[in-house]
């Protein structure tokens, strides 16, 4: 029998979500994701926890997964897995999860790597949207990431800037952890922001070459400005959250844009790709609507549940490697600092 589509398992647990994925071809047959509410009250993933978590979610978050699509163990043509980068203790559950499927089914192993996953999460269907067309540049701001990426290919791409310090992400959860909001901030900074003046304040700004970016300044530029303003006024961070949240943003979209900006002129490339959590940001989303219209930017965002970390994007991009059939044996590890 002539089979004429793929169905593959994607299996995602680099941080502190554990999410399970099976897709058919290019469309989502189902994407469960179990988050982990244990880190709020720490204001940060606590790795020790997010992989204690991760065992005892994977098996049911799988199970979930091939209920809801609607198939049977027996209809996966392959197992794909986050082989890195993340944290260890977390990516070895979902490495070690993938082995044995594989194993136990005796289907192919392919191993992905998750920022490349989140690229090509612009390549599921989506209905009434569009894809981006090659070459393009995706911009991925997460929690652990910022990086633009030159995308030639599914298969072929190049990180061409990348923070030397904190994530996009970071920058926001930090800015919210200093103002005594817990984690993760970046929802609450944005939600704050909406209210506020974004002129009011303003913060430092790196120089970096290239398309490169640093946080960690704006951070310390940040931690000063409140604790001066608060000895000169008890109770500053409270009445003023709404302008410091917004003037906070402001730095940090700028941030981003400038050299998102450049790279679009350097390279005459007008396909503008956003991917990762923090491109929930609302303010990031009107700044890019605006800037995409000056600059005849064509902008690609994926549907939220796309964006922040998922199997769906571990499954396509496993879907893409499975076409050139890219895998992988047994003997296969977690790699933490997998490079791009
Ligand atoms: O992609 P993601 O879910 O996980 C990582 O791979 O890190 O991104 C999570 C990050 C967190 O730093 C979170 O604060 C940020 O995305 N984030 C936001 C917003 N929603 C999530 N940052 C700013 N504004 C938002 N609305
Ligand atoms: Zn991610």
């Amino acid at each position: 029998m002539v089979n004429n589509h793929t169905i593959i398992l994607g299996i995602e647990s680099s941080c502190d979500d554990t999410s399970a994925s099976v897709i058919k071809n290019d469309t989502v047959l189902s994407n469960v994701i179990a988050g982990q509410a244990v880190h709020a009250k720490y204001g940060g993933v606590v790795p020790e926890l997010a992989s204690r978590a991760h065992q005892q979610n994977i098996i049911p978050v799988v199970d979930a997964a091939i209920k809801e699509a609607g198939i049977s163990a027996v209809d996966i043509d392959a197992i794909a897995f986050t082989k890195g980068p993340g944290l260890m203790g977390s990516l070895v559950v979902g490495t070690s999860f993938a082995k044995a499927f594989a194993l136990a089914k005796k289907i192919p192993l392919i191993d992905v790597n998750h920022m490349h996953g989140h690229v090509l999460a612009h390549f599921i269907e989506e209905e009434g949207k569009s894809k981006p067309k090659f070459p393009f540049l995706c911009l991925t701001v997460s929690g652990g990431h910022t990086q633009i990426v030159l995308v030639k290919d599914y298969l072929d791409m190049e990180v061409i800037g990348s923070t030397i310090d904190d994530a996009a992400g970071e920058a926001f959860d930090k800015t919210a952890k200093l103002l005594g909001l817990p984690y993760p901030g970046g929802p609450l900074v944005d939600k704050y922001a909406k209210l506020g003046d974004e002129n009011r304040f303003e913060f430092a700004k790196p120089n970096m070459p290239g398309y490169n970016y640093s946080f960690s300044g704006l951070k310390t530029s940040i931690m000063y400005f409140l604790q001066k303003e608060e000895q000169k006024q008890a109770g500053f961070m409270q009445t003023e959250i709404n302008d410091i949240c917004a003037s906070v943003q402001k730095s940090i979209l700028d941030i981003l844009f400038v050299k998102l900006i450049q790279a679009s002129k350097d390279l005459n490339i007008q396909q503008i790709a956003i991917a990762g959590g923090v491109s929930a940001n609302s303010g990031l989303r009107k700044k890019l609507g605006e800037i995409a219209a000056q600059n005849h930017w064509e902008i690609y965002i994926p549907k939220m549940e796309f964006c922040t970390d998922n199997a769906a994007m571990i499954a396509i991009t496993g879907y893409f490697m499975y076409q050139k059939k890219l895998f992988v044996d047994q003997t296969i590890s977690a790699d933490a600092r997998l490079k791009f």
